[in-house]
């Protein structure tokens, strides 16, 4: 499976630019004969679900793809050799590294992205996890690639920034059959048209350290339900709501200065460890409100409050109306 070569963890740069960038690219993983077998099982796959899945694993009818993409939900059912991913040790070895002992896969997926001119904007998921994404095609620019803000995941969240004065960091995930990346999904990102009649696939497996509440994966046998720390509690409440400004705020706050160290050894969740001798985990306040927009900000206040005054239903209607 993993290519003998490499052990990943003794790169010299993998760790360290993972950690700068909040996204790493690696090449040449896994031998072609694993590839050739992920690639036959990816397209009987297709061939029976041409247009993805519902959320209840069922085959989607539509043509159309909803949100640009046909996703594939339960892989692990689907066919036996998803689960050689899961066991790969260049992959487990880096989780460990980044988010310590005990983690836990808690989604596996691909998706297909058709032709399509539907973009997913710029956003963040959740705090502190760790994801890793394998090309199933031939990806180019303008094919459905996800690209990626480097050095954002401590930054606010992308709809209170110009983004346009980050053009600059920003990394497609291009590449051939088998090129991979490993990023942290709280970095700005998001999925660009597809222009080409080329189909592209990639596939997708997060992974979050062992407080996670979110161990779906059927590969799970031995689940007990644990008590929340008061910290945890804290930081389920702070870590995923990926466009609040004040919860993520608080979160750096919390993660990155005052609960460093506490942070760490206990593996809270929506955390990962902090990478020894680096000063890429280092937060700055000042540079964290520098970055805000202040017509944004402004935007993104007076919308809350109207929301918060009509309700949500009604608000969504209202900005339908207005676009
Ligand atoms: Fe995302």
């Amino acid at each position: 499976m993993s290519s003998n070569k490499i052990d990943l963890t003794k790169e010299k740069n993998i760790i360290p630019d993972l950690y700068k960038d909040g996204i790493v690219k690696v090449s040449n993983l896994f031998d072609q004969s694993f590839l050739n077998e992920i690639k036959v099982a990816k397209d009987r796959i297709f061939s029976e679900y041409p247009y993805g899945q519902n959320d209840n694993y069922e085959k989607s009818l539509d043509e159309v793809a909803h949100g640009g993409n046909y996703p594939i939900r339960n892989l692990l059912e689907l066919d036996p050799i998803f689960k050689r991913l899961l066991e790969d040790k260049n992959i487990n070895s880096m989780a460990e590294e980044i988010l310590g002992k005990n983690f836990y896969f808690t989604s596996i997926g691909m998706r297909i992205i058709p032709k399509t001119n539907h973009i997913l904007g710029a956003h963040r998921d959740y705090c502190g996890g760790l994801s890793f994404s394998l090309l199933l095609d031939d990806i180019s620019l303008n094919e459905g690639e996800t690209f990626f803000y480097k050095d954002s995941y401590k930054n606010p969240p992308p709809m209170f920034v110009n983004l346009n004065n980050f053009s600059s960091k920003i990394v497609s995930t291009t590449g051939g059959v088998g090129d991979a990346y490993f990023w942290f999904p709280d970095s700005w990102h998001g999925r660009n048209y597809n222009l080409s009649n080329k189909k592209t696939c990639i596939l997708i497996l997060n992974i979050e350290n062992k407080s996670n509440d979110r161990k779906r994966i059927n590969i799970y046998t031995d689940e007990k339900n644990i008590k929340l720390t008061l910290l945890n509690k804290i930081f389920k409440l702070l870590g995923n709501d990926p466009n609040s400004l004040l919860k993520h705020f608080l979160y750096c706050m919390l993660r990155f200065k005052l609960f460093k160290k506490k942070v760490e050894d206990e593996k809270i969740i929506y955390s990962r460890l902090i990478l020894k001798n680096n000063f890429s985990e280092n937060f700055s306040y000042l540079n964290y409100f520098k970055i805000i927009n202040f017509k944004k900000f402004l935007k993104a206040l007076v919308a809350k409050t109207i929301q918060l005054s009509v309700g949500k239903n009604l608000f969504v209607r209202i900005k339908k109306i207005i676009k």
